[in-house]
């Protein structure tokens, strides 16, 4: 166990080594923007490929600024409404930002994430830390920092903040000609930043990007060990057993049926960490019930993350 304090930290990531840091989202697999030697190991570590661009956390909106060269009024009433928190503002970079960072895009993600100990880190930080979440890509994403340790054991030093409250990524929007594009759905809902929005005189249309637009939303993500397979309200497994063996080209005789709790904040703190529970628990495929109460957005990022987790879908 690696666990370091955040000036322990903030010398680790200054030298080029990574850091994994505490958010409140999922814990990131953070990297120091201006070492390239320290990007390149994010990349290395996660086994993630070069297309998929990073966030780059910041503690403040005048770091934001400095890392851009247009942010518009929208990013700044939204930033200065959501920040600390669960959205990342995407906005036109300017050259102090690597192109490791954005995969080659002209545009930057940014976050100021809200847990104390890594607003801390970030404070004694030159520019910002670029992080993904820290987990090998494709894989279930950590809520905690033994999740992180079950990811990547001793090979990366944890700045230890413990359980994240809210337990999915970010809510990750572009904007484009006035307009709010949500390119990954979370926390923050089109609903809750049009009304951000209004009551600060700006009306804009704020709309779900097609899915996959953004370069790293790919189909399948977040998996866990075992299939997940999402199946309708009061599903039978005796019924089905037959045609999941044939879809799925293996037998499984330790199912778990997984009912979300009743409201979405619970849902989405418990989300990645039960992925993780069943299979430890020695079940070998997870059945998703999906019941009517669930198409509501503020179950959007929980079902975004359920559907690319899936094995199938009955
Ligand atoms: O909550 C979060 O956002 C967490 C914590 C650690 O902050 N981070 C996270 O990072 O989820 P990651 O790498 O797993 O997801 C970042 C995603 C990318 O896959 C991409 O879809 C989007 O953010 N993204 C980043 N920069 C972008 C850009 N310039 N244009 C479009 N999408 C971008
Ligand atoms: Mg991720």
């Amino acid at each position: 166990m690696k666990r370091v304090d955040p000036v322990q930290a903030r010398n680790l990531l200054l030298s080029g080594e990574v850091v994994a840091i505490p958010t409140e989202t999922v814990y990131g697999l953070g990297g120091w923007i201006y070492s390239e030697e320290g990007l390149k190991k994010i990349f290395s570590t996660k086994e993630r490929p070069f297309f998929d661009p990073l966030i780059v956390h910041i503690d403040s909106i005048e770091k934001a600024r400095m890392l851009t060269s247009e942010w518009t009024a929208i990013h700044d009433v939204l930033a200065r409404h959501c920040w600390p928190g669960p959205l990342t503002l995407i906005a036109k970079k300017n050259d102090k930002v690597s192109s490791l960072i954005t995969s080659g895009l002209d545009s930057v993600g940014l976050r100021c994430p809200n847990h104390e100990l890594t607003l801390n880190l970030l404070s004694t930080i030159d520019g910002g830390v670029a992080a993904p979440s820290a987990n090998k890509f494709g894989k279930t994403s950590p809520t905690s920092s033994e999740h992180v340790e079950q990811e990547f054991g001793d090979a990366v030093a944890i700045l230890d903040g413990g359980s994240s409250q809210i337990g999915i990524e970010s809510t990750v929007v572009g904007v484009k000609d006035g307009q709010v594009e949500i390119f990954r759905p979370g926390f923050y809902t089109a609903k809750m930043l049009k009304e951000i929005l209004s009551k600060n005189g700006i009306e804009a249309t704020v709309a779900y990007a097609e899915s996959p637009v953004a370069p790293g939303q790919l189909k399948h993500h977040y998996m866990p060990k075992i299939p997940l397979v999402i199946v309708p309200e009061n599903f039978v497994w005796e019924s089905h057993q037959s045609e999941i063996k044939t879809k799925l080209g293996a037998s499984f005789s330790r199912p778990v049926i997984w009912k979300q709790p009743l409201t979405p904040d619970i849902a989405s703190r418990e989300l990645y960490q039960k992925m993780r529970e069943f299979d430890q628990q020695g079940f070998d495929i997870i059945l998703a019930e999906r019941s009517g109460h669930h198409f509501s957005e503020e179950w959007l990022g929980i079902w975004n993350r359920l559907e690319k987790a899936k094995s199938l879908a009955l």
